[in-house]
């Protein structure tokens, strides 16, 4: 029996009330702690004689070395209910049933613009990609469209406060047409080289899909959607190529040889003659009906000379089909804002 022993008693009271590891250390302060209460007695051993100090002193140790025990074991305790609470909190049910992942699938128009770059690459196409922040120059003027022509009232177009060096704002390209110069120029040494050599003229046949933008909304207009420019220039290439290349893809693309399809004279300031391309719809709540999907015709002499290219000796044609029209044709889907709300009931029917 010790003197001291009621406080490791007490003490371990303390410790039993403590719920918390934070409780624990507060309780632990009362008795080992700075003031303490065996701490305290520590203290009151300086005023003794050497004989009690002994005594007194081994007793105090006992104590504290009990209450430093009972501290460890309640601890332990402690981490060891938290252990448990958290397993409990995250067991894991593997009876439940598991979560399926769908699989996912590609976006009708991707879907379009790969079929597109499939076929035209089996006829030697090459396929370009280029800035949709453009140049006033290269949207327009390049394609003998110059400011204040009243052909350029034909798209409704999206300025951005970028200025060009001619001070004129960039634009978002509202057609993939820039590519032809684009083209042309990042090609231009094999060009002049070719000329120079006087040998065979090697052709340009490019097709250049992406993203174009107006300000244009309705059941077949998007403010954001696809063109796929297609350009062929060599000594002679003619307007009869264009119709024979256009209804051979439209037929591989739609899989059907009796595709009707039409050329309609139009008008663009870079081709000329001119035509726009349509479209019957084959099946769905539109069959029957004719829709646009492409304007295209003879190359511009002046284009070509843009081009940095010989308009004598560069000839050829090029056109801007919509894929987007093209998805809506193939799928039968009567409204084009369908392909870009994000509805993923609608999306996974192309799965
Ligand atoms: C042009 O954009 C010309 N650059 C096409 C061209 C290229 C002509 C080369 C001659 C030579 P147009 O504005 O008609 O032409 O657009 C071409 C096609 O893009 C349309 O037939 C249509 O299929 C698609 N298109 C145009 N505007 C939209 C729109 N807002 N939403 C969806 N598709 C569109
Ligand atoms: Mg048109």
């Amino acid at each position: 029996m010790n003197e001291f022993d009621p406080i490791v008693g007490s003490a371990r009271e303390a410790f039993a009330r403590a719920a918390t590891p934070a409780d624990l250390e507060n309780a632990k302060a009362q008795f080992v702690g700075k003031s303490g209460r065996i701490t305290e007695l520590m203290k009151g051993l300086a005023a003794l004689s050497v004989e009690e100090k002994k005594a007194r002193g081994a007793a105090i140790n006992v104590a504290k070395q009990a209450i430093e025990a009972a501290l460890t074991e309640r601890r332990q305790q402690l981490a060891d209910a938290e252990l448990e609470a958290q397993l409990k909190a995250e067991a894991l049910d593997v009876s439940l049933p598991g979560r399926a992942r769908e699989p996912g699938g590609l976006h009708p128009v991707s879907l379009t613009m790969e079929r597109i770059e499939r076929i035209f690459a089996s006829m030697g196409f090459d396929v370009a990609d280029g800035p949709e922040i453009e140049s006033d120059w290269h949207s327009f003027t390049s394609l003998n469209n110059p400011p204040n022509h009243p052909a350029r009232s034909m798209q409704d177009t999206f300025y951005v406060d970028i200025q060009g060096d001619d001070g004129i704002p960039y634009n978002l390209r509202p057609h993939t047409s820039p590519m032809q110069v684009r083209y042309a120029h990042q090609h231009i040494k094999k060009y002049a080289d070719a000329v120079k050599a006087g040998g065979t003229m090697p052709e340009i046949r490019v097709i250049a899909p992406g993203r174009t933008y107006r300000v244009d909304s309705d059941a077949t207009h998007s403010p954001m959607f696809h063109q796929c420019e297609g350009l062929w220039l060599g000594e002679n290439v003619s307007f009869k190529d264009l119709k024979v290349v256009f209804t051979d893809f439209c037929r591989t693309f739609f899989e059907s040889d009796d595709l009707a399809l039409r050329f309609r004279p139009s008008f663009f300031p870079f081709t000329e003659p001119s035509a726009e391309i349509d479209i019957q719809f084959q099946h769905g709540p539109l069959a029957g009906r004719w829709l646009e999907v492409a304007g295209s015709g003879q190359v511009h002499p002046e284009v070509v000379r843009n081009m940095g290219l010989d308009p004598e000796r560069f000839i050829g044609f090029a056109f801007g089909m919509g894929p987007d029209r093209l998805t809506m044709l193939r799928y039968g889907v009567n409204d084009l804002r369908l392909f870009f709300d994000g509805d993923v009931r609608f999306l996974k029917q192309f799965r």
